[in-house]
């Protein structure tokens, strides 16, 4: 794919590290049940069979793009969709998440896991990528989940009861080498997966180990982290950054420095100059705008998305993104309002440091 077609090419810019007259904007969870014209697609679909349906899936990826005039598109899907083809049965419920009938505990069920075939188990998922890079103006990311979290709902059922990861916890301690397989079999999957992504014309690529901030630091050693070793240098023969997203990682940020991902995305509860001093310069940040916020008043919100530009602006490399999901409560124009404030406030201060 040729970047250079695109009209706003701002966010794969600063994923490089590259100058900017303006920081980059997207939201995870763009495209959700905040939006009205969403919840009124989903009365007649639900979630798997819009990303079933390429030119409905690409309309919901650009809903967002289109009403809040954010600087990329992330693909409309869920972190579980792969794992269907592979033979885990699932479903999404509404206000709970992903939720298996027979979560996958013993070393005959992780076995049992059949390596996914992209182009032959999910060429719907491809087609509304090819769909959406013929017309979009601004970069698209695709996604994977991180091998933590997807192990986690695969083992535990649910996440939504066993916050503790207790079932997860055993089987990596218990069971090292059925958690090595699995990690394994993961780890190919994502890479495979993401790669078939990149050859459709995602810009970049975003891994959500959501929840591997659940481990302590010794655990993610020894459990996760060669894992995504391994992913991250997979990836890097493709020439799509690669961002990587988890909550509570902080503790993590000295080893996820070293792992070769362009961009580390930083949650709300680490301050940005902080994600700076223990991240280093060579990666870029995303983040960290705490999603609670915009569900009350402008004031607070707007003085917390300006710390986070004024903090932002002195290192290059930065997108402006929330610290986790827009929450289902937003109102959007609020989220419209925040990209307007950050484009417009982002550009006096990127123009104000370089009149120094
Ligand atoms: O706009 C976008 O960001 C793309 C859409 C997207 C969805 N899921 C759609 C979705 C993305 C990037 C995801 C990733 C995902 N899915 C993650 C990682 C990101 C994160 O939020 O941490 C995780 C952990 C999941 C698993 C999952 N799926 C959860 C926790 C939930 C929410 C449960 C709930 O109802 O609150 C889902 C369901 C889901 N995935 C919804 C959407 C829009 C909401 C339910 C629906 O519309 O049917």
């Amino acid at each position: 794919m040729n970047h250079s077609e695109l009209r706003n090419d701002l966010f794969l810019r600063a994923c490089r590290r590259e100058p900017v007259d303006r920081l980059p904007v997207w939201y995870m969870r763009q495209a959700g049940r905040y939006q009205p014209e969403y919840r009124e697609i989903k009365k007649s679909f639900s979630l798997l069979e819009i990303t079933d349906r390429p030119e409905l899936c690409a309309q919901v990826t650009r809903l967002p793009v289109e009403q809040l005039g954010v600087d990329a598109a992330i693909l409309f899907s869920d972190i579980m969709v792969p794992l269907g083809p592979m033979g885990v049965h699932y479903d999404i419920q509404g206000g709970v998440g992903p939720v298996l009938p027979n979560p996958l505990r013993t070393q005959e069920a992780v076995r049992a896991l059949r390596p996914l075939s992209p182009e032959r188990d999910l060429p719907h998922v491809l087609e509304t990528i090819r769909l959406l890079v013929a017309d979009l103006d601004v970069p698209l990311i695709g996604f994977a989940g991180g091998p933590f979290t997807l192990a986690s709902y695969m083992v535990e059922g649910r996440a939504d009861l066993t916050r503790d990861y207790k079932r997860t916890k055993q089987m990596m301690h218990e069971d090292t080498q059925v958690w090595e397989h699995l990690m394994r079999s993961l780890s190919e999957m994502i890479v495979d997966y993401l790669r078939a992504q990149i050859a459709a014309g995602v810009s970049a690529v975003q891994i959500f180990d959501s929840w591997v901030g659940a481990l302590d630091r010794a655990e993610f050693v020894r459990f996760v982290l060669p894992h995504l070793k391994v992913i991250a240098e997979s990836l890097r023969a493709t020439d799509a950054p690669v961002i990587f997203f988890g909550l509570h990682t902080a503790p993590f940020f000295p080893e996820l420095r070293e792992i070769g991902v362009d961009v580390i995305g930083v949650d709300w509860h680490t301050p940005i100059a902080q994600a700076r001093s223990a991240l280093g310069q060579r990666v870029a940040l995303q983040g960290n705008l705490d999603p609670g916020l915009l569900l009350g008043p402008w004031e607070p919100l707007e003085q917390a998305a300006k710390a986070i530009v004024e903090e932002a602006v002195t290192a290059p490399g930065f997108i402006f993104n929330l610290g986790h999901g827009v929450i289902k409560e937003t109102d959007p124009a609020q989220l419209a309002r925040l990209t307007e404030l950050v484009h417009s406030y982002s550009s006096q201060q990127c123009a104000a440091l370089s009149q120094r």
